[in-house]
C-alpha cells in the first residue's frame, strides 16, 4: 500500500492494512478488513511506536526500512501487549537486536510469557524517554484494552499515541487521516469495533479520557482505523459518549423464529412502532446476523426489543448467545422489551443465568400469542412502552 506515510516531518505511519483475516480475535467479522497502525518517531534518536500482527510483518518491514535510510531503531515503545501490536517484536528484534523495548511493569510479564523476552526498560506513569529534541511521556491507562495497556504522547508536536483507544474496524482505503476518508462510513465499523472490544472496559475509557483531559492534544494516533488530524475531538466525543453508555433515538428489534410465529409477532411490534412514528428501526434475525452487529446496534440505540421462541425447553440458543454478549459486555441504559409466543419461552428467558436483571426480575413488559394478529399487535407496543432496562 504504502512505504509510510508522513504524519508530520517527523513522524511517520508504517502501518499495514489486513485484508485476509476474516475473524478478529477469532470472533468478530472483518468484512471491511482492519489495519494495525504503527509510527516511526525521530529525534535524535528513532523510536517506533507498537508494530503489526505478525501476518503483515512483511509489508511492515519494508515500511519501516523505507523510512529508516540505514539508520537503526534505538526504542520499541509497546503500548499494548495483544498480537495484533506486539505479534512483529521478535522478528523485528532479530533484525535490530540493539533496539530496546520500552514499557510498563505489566508489559514486561506479557513480553516474557508471550515471547520469552526479559530485556526491556520499565517505565512508570508520568516518566518521559528523552530521544533527543523531543521527549516522550507515558500515561498508563490499564484496561483500555488489557491491564498493561498505556498511551505515549509527544509533547513537542501534541500527538497522543492511544493504543487501541480512538480505534475502529475496516482497513484504511488510500487516506489515512480523519480529513482524508469519509468518516460517515467509517463510523459503523468504529462503533461496532468500541462495543465489541473496548465496550466491557466503559470506565478505564472515561479514566483515561479524564486523565487525559489536561493534554494539549493535536492529533490522536491510534493502532486502527484513521489518523485524527483535523478533528480529533470527533473521536473522543464518541468514545465519550459511548462509553457512559449514551445512546440515539431509535429501536433495535432482534428475533429469533423457526416456523415464522415468533417472526409475525416480530412484525407486529415494527408495525407498532410505526404507528408511533418511530423511524428509527434496526430489525435482526438473530440466526442470520452475526452478534457483533446485534451488539453494536444495542449500543447505538436506545430500545432494545427481543422475541423469542423456547428450544428444548429453554431459549433459542442464538438469542441466548447475544443475551450473554450483551451480558458479559456490561450495556446498561437501555428500555428493554420482550415477547415471545408460549409461557415456555418466557419462563425460559427468566430461567436463564446470563440474562439482564431487568429480563429475570420486574419491570419488563411480555407479550404472548401462538398467532398474533392485528388486534394484540396495539396491545404488544402499548405493554412496550412500560418496558424495564437492562441492568
Ligand atoms: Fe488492537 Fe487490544 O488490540
Amino acid at each position: 500500500m504504502h512505504a509510510g506515510i508522513a504524519v508530520t516531518d517527523s513522524v511517520v505511519w508504517v502501518g499495514t492494512n489486513d485484508r485476509e483475516t476474516d475473524l478478529f480475535e477469532g470472533l468478530w467479522p472483518l468484512p471491511r478488513g482492519v489495519c494495525y497502525n504503527s509510527y516511526l518517531v525521530k529525534g535524535d534518536k528513532i523510536a517506533l511506536v507498537d508494530t503489526v500482527k505478525r501476518s503483515t510483518f512483511d509489508r511492515y518491514i519494508e515500511n519501516v526500512r523505507a523510512q529508516l535510510d540505514g539508520k537503526r531503531i534505538d526504542y520499541l515503545i509497546i503500548n499494548h501487549m495483544e498480537p495484533d501490536h506486539s505479534g512483529s517484536v521478535r522478528m523485528l528484534l532479530d533484525l535490530y537486536p540493539e533496539l530496546k523495548i520500552v514499557g510498563n511493569q505489566k508489559t514486561a510479564g506479557f513480553l516474557e510469557k508471550f515471547y520469552g523476552i526479559k530485556e526491556m526498560q520499565v517505565v512508570a506513569d508520568g516518566d518521559e524517554l528523552d530521544l533527543g529534541g523531543r521527549k516522550l511521556r507515558f500515561h498508563l491507562t490499564p484496561m483500555v484494552h488489557w491491564p498493561e495497556t498505556m498511551m505515549t504522547y509527544d509533547a513537542k508536536e501534541g500527538i497522543l499515541f492511544a493504543g487501541d483507544a480512538f480505534g475502529g474496524f475496516g482497513a484504511l482505503e488510500g487516506g489515512i487521516f480523519d480529513d482524508e476518508v469519509d468518516i460517515e462510513y467509517f463510523e459503523g465499523e468504529i462503533l461496532r469495533y468500541f462495543s465489541n472490544i473496548v465496550g466491557k472496559y466503559c470506565v478505564p475509557v472515561q479514566n483515561a479520557i479524564k486523565k487525559l483531559a489536561g493534554a494539549d492534544i493535536k492529533v490522536i494516533c491510534s493502532t486502527h482505523g484513521p489518523i485524527w488530524r483535523k478533528n480529533p475531538g470527533w473521536i473522543v466525543d464518541r468514545y465519550d459518549r459511548w462509553s457512559r453508555h449514551e445512546a440515539e433515538e431509535g429501536v433495535v428489534v432482534v428475533f429469533g423464529s423457526m416456523y415464522g410465529n415468533t417472526e409475525r409477532m416480530m412484525e407486529a411490534v415494527a408495525a407498532g412502532l410505526a404507528e408511533e412514528d418511530i423511524k428509527r428501526v434496526r430489525i435482526h434475525n438473530v440466526s442470520r446476523t452475526h452478534v457483533s452487529y446485534l451488539i453494536r446496534d444495542a449500543w447505538r440505540f436506545k430500545a432494545l426489543i427481543l422475541g423469542s421462541p423456547t428450544y428444548d425447553t429453554r431459549l433459542y440458543p442464538p438469542m441466548d448467545e447475544f443475551i450473554r454478549f450483551l451480558s458479559h459486555k456490561k450495556l446498561t441504559n437501555r428500555t428493554l422489551g420482550l415477547f415471545a409466543p408460549s409461557a415456555g419461552a418466557e419462563a425460559a428467558y427468566r430461567r436463564s443465568p446470563s440474562s439482564p436483571r431487568a429480563v429475570r426480575g420486574r419491570g419488563t413488559w411480555w407479550s404472548r400469542s401462538w398467532r398474533p394478529t392485528a388486534r394484540p399487535r396495539r396491545r404488544i407496543w402499548t405493554a412496550a412502552n412500560s418496558s424495564g432496562e437492562i441492568s
